[in-house]
């Protein structure tokens, strides 16, 4: 992989190993499955939503820039847990999909160390390796469903380390170049991306750009909804975007794109 297409492209191509391509479409379908339960069921599997950010959450907000769409986060450190409740009530296609991600962690982190001892090297970022291994607990996959309707996924930039993308049974999504133009992102069956987010641009002293991204609604997906899914990458970090400022979606598409690293990092406090 080539890491110095970050600053020309936003983002790295990645060749995706048909053993995890085969682990990962395997745990879509029992996710799709789950999503066929009813909710009192899949909410047996929540961390309490908007409070602990782990297992089921339900997003059906109304209103301008909401999105419709369920989601669950597995990360190393809550797949004990989310297994034991999912033994708990019988749910085996919980319990697959959520088992999944122990080996999704294998299959991925070769690639993740790889991405990281690039960046390491080639912007100067000591320590960067490091850091982002000894975070592997708290790297989440996320699977996602969106219902359908119009827009899937509004233009934002992910708020964690950088991103890996897994999954998509649909096309549909966008990435915004540093030229200001949308185009649908690379990714097949056989390649797909690593792209910064927030954390990685103040990591890395704002040379390299959190990507902005999209999902637009095709005939289908806004017919019959959509399943992805996608690993965040978190590392040691000791700020945290400050949302109590201004929201990540109150920005223009891009906005940290041509910022100094002054206003980039007056968007973080301590955490
Ligand atoms: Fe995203």
């Amino acid at each position: 992989m080539d890491v110095r297409t970050l600053q020309k492209d936003g983002f790295v191509v990645v060749k995706y190993p048909a053993t995890l391509r085969e682990e990962v479409r395997a745990a879509m379908t029992s996710w799709a499955a789950f999503c066929q339960l009813p909710m009192d069921t899949k909410k047996t599997l929540s961390g309490g939503d908007r409070i602990r950010d782990f297992g089921y959450m339900l997003r059906a907000d109304t209103g301008p820039n909401s999105e419709s769409k369920e989601q669950f986060h597995v990360s190393r450190n809550q797949i004990e847990h989310l297994r034991h409740i999912a033994l708990g009530i019988k749910k085996t296609s919980a319990l697959i999909f959520i088992e999944a991600a122990d080996r999704m962690l294998l299959g991925t982190s070769k690639i993740i160390q790889n991405f990281a001892a690039g960046v390491s090297q080639v912007y100067n970022l000591p320590g960067f390796e490091a850091d982002v291994m000894s975070s592997v607990d708290r790297w989440t996959f996320r699977y996602l469903h969106y219902f359908g309707g119009e827009t899937l996924a509004f233009p934002h930039a992910d708020r964690g380390g950088f991103t890996l993308h897994l999954y998509e049974d649909l096309e549909g999504g966008d990435y915004l170049g540093f030229d200001g133009v949308w185009r649908a992102w690379p990714v097949t069956s056989t390649q797909t991306i690593i792209f910064p987010s927030m954390g990685l641009q103040l990591r890395s002293e704002n040379r390299l750009k959190a990507l902005w991204h999209r999902v637009r609604s095709t005939g289908e997906s806004a017919k019959r909804g959509r399943f992805s899914m996608v690993a965040f990458i978190d590392f040691k970090q000791p700020y945290r975007y400050n949302d109590a400022k201004k929201r990540m979606q109150d920005f223009p598409p891009g906005f940290n794109y041509q910022i100094s690293k002054e206003e980039f990092e007056s968007l973080f406090v301590p955490r």
